[in-house]
């Protein structure tokens, strides 16, 4: 299969994993998969959102994105996750997201899908290797294909080299930032098309 379905779910409160996901996005159409950017659905209550200016702003330049739902697992070859680190793992939205895929995985949906992940956390060393890490966990409970970057292409030299997936700190990406995670996602694709063969 030349043309794999890749997911891109991503969760972001101000807006750094958004534009991972964004970046992610492009990388994987220009390596010729199809895509679908989804946003996990906000949990927090909207007065919790609107009441921080940086999150009711994110929150709307997100809003045209569609919500992440069970077809598009179901649907793709690749999954691409993004999501905060908060005290060392993921966001509760993401949580509480992969927690309703139990009847996908009673079903085997799950299995055999590539998926790889990517995070951000405030400083480098605050948790970012353990919220990749643990994401893979829920991942091989799935029967998933773990698709880590490692360290498969110089930019991960210049990145800060983490092999478990792309790590950075709040805000918008720089060029090293595209070019990693243009390289993690164009490998999930090329390794979803391989696994889909
Ligand atoms: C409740 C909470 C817990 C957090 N815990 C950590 C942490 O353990 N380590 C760290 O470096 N940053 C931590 N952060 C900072 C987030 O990782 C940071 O806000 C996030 O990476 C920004 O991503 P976003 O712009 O996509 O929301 C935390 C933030 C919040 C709100």
């Amino acid at each position: 299969m030349s043309s794999p379905n890749i997911a891109i779910i991503y969760y972001s409160t101000y807006g750094t994993n958004h534009g991972v996901a964004q970046a992610a996005a492009e990388a994987a159409a220009e390596a010729g998969a199809e895509v679908r950017l989804r946003r996990i659905p906000e949990t927090a209550p909207a007065d919790v959102v609107n009441g921080q200016e940086a999150w009711k702003a994110a929150a709307e330049a997100q809003s045209d994105i569609p919500e992440v739902g069970h077809e598009d697992l179901d649907w793709a070859d690749g999954l691409f996750f993004a999501s905060p680190t908060r005290f060392g793992t993921v966001a509760s939205q993401t949580r509480a997201f992969i927690d309703t895929v139990g009847p996908l995985w009673q079903k085997g949906a799950l299995a055999n899908k590539a998926v790889t992940a990517t995070t951000s956390s405030q400083n480098p060393n605050g948790g970012a290797e353990m919220t990749l890490l643990g994401l893979y966990t829920t991942f091989m409970h799935w029967g998933a294909i773990i698709v880590p970057p490692g360290y498969t292409d110089p930019v991960k030299f210049e990145d800060g080299g983490n092999p478990y997936g792309f790590s950075t700190q709040p805000g918008a990406l720089d060029d090293v930032g595209q070019r990693s995670v243009a390289h993690q996602a164009k490998r999930l694709v090329e390794i979803a098309a391989k696994m889909a063969d």
